[in-house]
């Protein structure tokens, strides 16, 4: 049984006080939000160091579209800059780069430079870090059962349908669950992210925010998650 004393393989982060920590060294929002995706990058070369194979993080949620006009556009100039300048990093680092999330909700450059960076980088082994773009939990179990919906129309029969088929319907297919979820910042709240995939990870959350997690908060994160027992519903063994 899993006791829980390994690292974890997948680590899955909600992003936030990106606006706080600007607030608090009297930065723009967007200045925040900058730090934040600057710390992506950080983070990912620790992960890397560290051996842990699987970073998702929540860059921007199907509810953020009601944040405002200015701050809507900046994020989303943010990504594009991401997926247009860091192809070259990702490929000299072993950066796998997915992004799961409704696509068809994002503008057609960004859908084309989240397909060229998929494309580009989908033979790298060393990281898989995915962004999770106009996702949300509710939204992409609702899009995977419109898809059985569709395939029972076409003749699948419904008794075979199992767990592990639901999942292949959904955005991560290809991507094992997470066995810890950290958030910043905090709130101790899920915000609907991968609802289906966390049925078993362990819960972290931290008061910094996130533009200040360092590694340290990182390894604070990952102490707390191997001493905790992962029994995933079986009884204790005596
Ligand atoms: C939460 O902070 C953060 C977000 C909603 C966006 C996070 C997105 C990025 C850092 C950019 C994507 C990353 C890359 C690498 C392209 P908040 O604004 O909710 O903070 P607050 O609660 O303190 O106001």
């Amino acid at each position: 049984m899993d006791k829980g004393a390994s690292n974890p393989r997948h680590i899955a982060i909600i992003l936030d006080g990106n606006g706080r920590y600007a607030k608090k060294y009297g930065l723009l929002r967007q200045q925040g939000h900058k730090a934040g995706a600057d710390n992506v990058e950080e983070m990912g070369d620790i992960f890397i160091a560290k051996g842990i194979e699987y970073m998702t993080v929540y860059a921007f949620s199907t509810e953020n579209w009601k944040r405002s006009e200015d701050e809507v556009t900046y994020l989303m100039a943010l990504m594009k800059r991401y997926l247009s300048k860091n192809k070259v990093d990702a490929l000299r680092k072993g950066i796998r780069i997915r992004v799961i999330g409704d696509r068809s909700g994002l503008s057609e450059d960004l859908r084309r430079l989240i397909v060229s960076m998929e494309e580009d980088t989908k033979e790298m082994k060393k990281l898989n870090l995915t962004f999770a773009i106009n996702y949300g939990g509710r939204d992409e179990i609702l899009r995977a059962s419109k898809k059985l919906a569709e395939r029972a129309k076409e003749g699948l029969d419904l008794k075979t349908v199992d767990e592990a088929y639901f999942s292949s319907l959904l955005d991560t297919s290809d991507i094992p669950d997470p066995d810890l979820l950290i958030r910043t910042s905090g709130e101790e709240r899920i915000s609907n992210f991968l609802l289906w995939q966390i049925a078993y990870a362990e819960m972290y959350f931290t008061d910094k925010y996130w533009p200040e997690f360092t590694e340290e908060d990182l390894d604070l994160a990952i102490d707390s998650y191997r001493h905790r027992e992962r029994r995933f519903g079986a009884r204790k063994e005596d």
